[in-house]
């Protein structure tokens, strides 16, 4: 298990090994898009993990083309629906503005 912060609320919930960032914030009830409903086609979950990194799965390839096409995207940047919890190390993440990836 893996603790995982949210920001900006700063709400903390465990997180199994396996779950993706979005399960997590949804589960959360963190308000998050997800307009493909996890598919890596929308960009709407783009999110910023802040620490842990080491403690999430790596950027596959249909993630990082996704990431290409959004704007504002930094060294931080994932899409939370392709980000899973490895369960190694707690993770704290930013949620962006409901116009981020759109
Ligand atoms: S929900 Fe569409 S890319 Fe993540």
């Amino acid at each position: 298990m893996a603790t995982v912060t949210i920001m900006p609320s700063g709400k903390s919930v465990e997180a199994a090994e396996g779950a993706t960032l979005l399960e997590i914030i949804l589960s959360a009830g963190e308000g998050i898009n997800h307009k493909c409903e996890g598919k890596a086609q929308c960009g709407s979950c783009h999110i910023f993990v802040q620490e842990g990194r080491k403690g999430v799965s790596k950027i596959g390839r249909e993630e990082n083309e996704k990431l290409d096409t959004i704007v504002g995207v930094g060294s931080k940047s994932r899409l939370a629906c392709q980000t899973k919890v490895l369960g190694t190390e707690n993770i704290k993440l930013e949620l962006l503005g409901f116009s981020s990836g759109l």
